[in-house]
């Protein structure tokens, strides 16, 4: 089978690694992919979300599965375009159509979702700058920290927790009146804040059947301790020590079941991955957000951890035949730390060499934000590199993780030493 991957981070270069594996893989291709996916099949320069490109070389390649790794081709429908093209519908596409794919790409639709299929998540409403005093009023009746959340996509920043209420209504203020995320933030839902400890839940459901897969937990900071900006993800543990059988068996009962009915009773196409975003509160978990798609850096503890050919799980998603699959996962715990340029989140340089990345032993390594030029890697992104390792338990795996970072360099590299302090 060929096949397509979309997307050029650490995710897509976990991807690629994982399906290279599989016998029943013949040609990958990596759009537009990374330096280390170049080694895995052929990177192809294009944009995830110039769906004609994507029709063009679907054809020519005579590829017949597309894995999707981000969320915006998604959320722009790029399962429908396949779905209604006669060139393309035979191709099996890993993600939700666009109906679906609004779990993510609106709060407001999650968030309304999960009160008609009764899956605990933090109370909340929803306004507009046409009831921006409502909205004000709303936050006087809330506890601090306030939660503000952009309702449509801001590239992960749309979410601001803010401890005073007159910052919060001045916010609220800069979202509905202002944009300050642009179109995204036309709404806005506040909700009640939830103190407890994050993990992720990941999903592959065929719309009607579904399997679970490893849980995980990333470090979202730019800081040691949790402190800075948040960033898209700064390392990552799978298993999450902490979720244990009964919290395992609570998710699954209270968010997974109900999450797959809503799907279906809603009527939502959905082949692909469910991230459940999750804090436990006290004994119980709820809901903080979906994502239609795998995490980064999640991806590269998860896939290092199913000792099941991926391949034929994908396959069995596209037929809806999940119920007949199996998922074998690997005991051992997975640990990843990502190093990032230097000022990342914020402005940071791009182009620096990247050296010694032969040297790391006993770890994975997951390109991110890199490109080839002649025989060198260079820095292409905020986040460069991703180094997984595995372990009896986290301790063990992460300092895998960290020894094998330690191996190579380029100017301004900075990473999180302190990756599952809170565990
Ligand atoms: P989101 O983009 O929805 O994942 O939100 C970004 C981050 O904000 C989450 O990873 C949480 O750390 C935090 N967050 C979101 N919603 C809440 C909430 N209701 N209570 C506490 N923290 C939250
Ligand atoms: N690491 C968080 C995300 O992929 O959304």
């Amino acid at each position: 089978m060929n096949i397509l991957i979309l997307g050029g981070g650490g995710r897509e270069h976990a991807f690629a690694w994982k399906l290279k594996q599989s016998p029943k893989t013949s040609n990958l291709f990596i759009a537009p992919g990374n330096a280390g996916t170049a080694a895995l099949g052929e990177n192809i320069a294009l944009s995830v979300t110039d769906f004609d490109a994507i029709k063009k070389l679907v054809v020519e390649k005579n590829i017949q599965m597309v894995v999707v790794g981000p969320e915006d081709p998604l959320v722009a429908g790029v399962y429908d375009f396949f779905k209604v093209d006669t060139d393309l519908k035979h191709v099996a596409i890993i993600g939700p159509s666009k109906a679906a794919a609004q779990l993510e790409g609106s709060k407001e639709f999650a968030k309304e979702f999960m009160a008609k299929y009764r899956i605990p998540t933090a109370a909340y409403q929803s306004f507009t700058a046409q009831s921006l005093e409502e909205g004000k009023r709303f936050l006087e009746s809330l506890q601090p920290p306030y939660v503000l959340k952009a309702d449509g996509l801001a590239a992960g920043k749309g979410v601001l927790i803010l401890e005073d209420l007159e910052t919060a209504k001045t916010e609220l203020t800069a979202m509905l009146q202002d944009a300050k995320f642009g179109q995204a933030s036309a709404k806005v839902v506040i909700e009640e804040f939830l103190d407890g400890i994050e993990l992720s839940c990941f999903v592959l459901t065929d719309g009607k059947n579904y399997k679970i897969l490893p849980t995980a937990k990333d470090y979202k900071r730019i800081g040691q301790g949790d402190t800075g900006l948040n960033t898209g993800g700064m390392g990552a543990i799978s298993p999450v020590p902490f979720a244990d059988d009964t919290l395992m068996q609570k998710i699954e009962e209270r968010i997974v079941k109900p999450t797959i009915e809503g799907i279906q009773k809603e009527g939502l196409v959905y082949k692909g991955f469910v991230f459940i975003g999750l804090i436990k509160v006290g004994d119980d978990p709820f809901v903080i957000e979906y994502n239609v798609r795998m995490g980064d850096p999640e991806t590269e503890v998860v896939l290092p951890r199913l000792a099941s050919d991926l391949l034929p799980l994908l396959q069995a998603t596209d037929q809806e035949t999940l119920d007949t699959a199996t998922v074998d996962i690997d005991p051992r715990t997975a640990s990843t730390v990502m190093s990032v340029s230097g000022g990342y989140p914020e402005a940071y340089a791009k182009g620096k060499e990247i050296t010694g990345l032969e040297q790391v032993k006993d770890a994975i390594v997951f390109h991110a934000g890199t490109k080839l030029e002649g025989d060198k890697v260079l820095t292409a992104g905020g986040r460069v590199i991703a180094i997984t390792a595995y372990g009896e338990d986290f301790e063990a795996a992460l300092q895998k993780s960290f020894a094998g970072t330690e191996q190579f360099q380029f100017e301004g590299r900075y990473y999180r030493s302190d990756i599952g302090f809170d565990l």
